[in-house]
């Protein structure tokens, strides 16, 4: 085993359904793999609702947001319920939102696999292309699975090369990041500094002690030796 934590996130909320069949997949690939595998599944949590009176900040990190902090490459494996993520996965994502502005997900690789009996799963997969990208993340790629429709040994092999991708990036070390992330830095850089500038505190300030002294994404990248 070597120290490259891979976290497998079932978005689906239902026991014995595809999402498990996917999971079981995705854990026998990576069994010889040099790796430690962790699972977040949605059907063993127990989610709090959002509560903006109560900062996440405050109540701690939950089980979703330690899982995917402690992640080098994260692979989400997720149901289309009404065109949408289910509704207790976007709690969690909601529940970690408070650090969007914070990159938390730099240097994190991230594959989306999105299942549908018929339609949204692609666009379920830009969707979440977007937002991890605004947390931080590389996204390695997204592949999407129709149950009526999509050769399901094809569409594994696509997701299991992907994994393989993502494995290598995260063992050469290397980091891309797209033009829109390093415009977001520049916005929320120049935020923190306007908030500091009139005395108004927030978290995010934080955090952002570490990326103060960067004038760019590229730059804060070069000088953690990222390739
Ligand atoms: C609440 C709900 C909403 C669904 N909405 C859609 C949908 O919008 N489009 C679609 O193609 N399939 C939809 N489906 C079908 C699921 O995406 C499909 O059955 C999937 O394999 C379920 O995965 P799971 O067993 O891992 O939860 C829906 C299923 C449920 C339970």
């Amino acid at each position: 085993m070597c120290g490259m934590n891979i976290l497998i996130i079932k978005g689906s909320p239902r026991k014995n359904g595809m999402g498990d069949y996917f999971l079981g997949q995705v854990t026998e690939y990576l069994k010889d793999k040099d790796c430690t595998v962790d699972i977040f599944d949605q059907s063993h949590s127990q989610i709090s609702r959002y509560d903006a009176d109560m900062d996440a900040c405050e109540k701690g990190p939950s089980l979703f947001e330690q899982k995917l902090m402690k992640a080098d490459g994260i692979i989400l494996l997720c149901p289309v319920y009404l065109k949408q993520m289910p509704g207790a996965l976007k709690i969690e994502f909601d529940n970690v939102s408070y650090r969007m502005h914070e990159f938390p997900l730099i240097r994190k690789k991230v594959i989306i696999f999105n299942y549908a009996s018929t339609h949204g799963a692609k666009e379920l997969s830009e969707y979440f292309c977007e937002l991890f990208k605004s947390f931080g993340a590389e996204v390695i790629g997204s592949h999407e699975h129709y149950t009526m429709s999509s050769d399901i040994d094809y569409d594994l092999d696509c997701l299991f090369s992907q994994i393989d991708t993502m494995m290598k990036r995260i063992e050469d070390n290397v980091c891309t990041f797209t033009i829109r992330q390093e415009k977001l830095f520049t916005y929320v850089k120049r935020l923190v500094l306007t908030e500091m500038k009139h005395n108004v505190i927030t978290n995010k300030q934080e955090r952002w002690k570490e990326f103060l002294p960067y004038d760019s994404l590229a730059q804060y990248i070069k000088e953690h030796d990222l390739k």
